[in-house]
């Protein structure tokens, strides 16, 4: 059984690209031996992550993650079963959502800045889905 969980974080410190390459290279390591692909969404000092795999990795994963002192206040925004992946194509997409149009964050929020703490998780989740599917992800396998 498929499921997807997305959710959010603060960053202890600033997201810098040491810190970006260190996540990235954990997430290439690990998430194809467990089947594990999805999406990682930063701007400023917040991370908003999905993660779609079977139900038992997923959590796993998860549980791995709220462990990690490189964040905190881990924040789950939303937790289903799926029919299909929506990231097939990356063990874990980046996306940089700073340099990424402004008008694509306003079109699912009240402000053109990313709050996801703050606003409904199947927005969120509609943000990344859109910004998979514009093509402002970096592939990583
Ligand atoms: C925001 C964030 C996202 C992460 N995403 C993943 C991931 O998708 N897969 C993964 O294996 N580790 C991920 N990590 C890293 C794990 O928490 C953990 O440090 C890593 O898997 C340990 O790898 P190692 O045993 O090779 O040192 C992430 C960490 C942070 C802070």
């Amino acid at each position: 059984m498929l499921v997807s969980l997305t959710y959010c974080s603060y960053a202890k410190k600033t997201i810098d690209s040491e810190l970006m390459s260190d996540i990235l290279a954990a997430a290439r390591k690990h998430n194809p031996e467990q089947g594990i692909t999805g999406l990682l969404c930063v701007s400023h000092n917040i991370f908003v992550q999905t993660l779609e795999g079977s139900r038992q990795q997923v959590n796993q994963l998860y549980q791995k993650l709220a462990k990690d002192s490189r964040h905190h206040s881990l924040t789950l925004l939303d937790y289903r079963e799926v029919e299909q992946r929506r990231f097939a194509n990356w063990s874990m997409a980046e996306v940089m959502l700073d340099k990424v149009n402004a008008s694509q964050i306003l079109r699912y929020s009240t402000h053109a800045k990313l709050d996801p703490f703050n606003q409904p998780g199947s927005s969120t989740v509609m943000l990344l889905e859109a910004l998979a599917d514009s093509g402002t992800t970096q592939f990583r396998h």
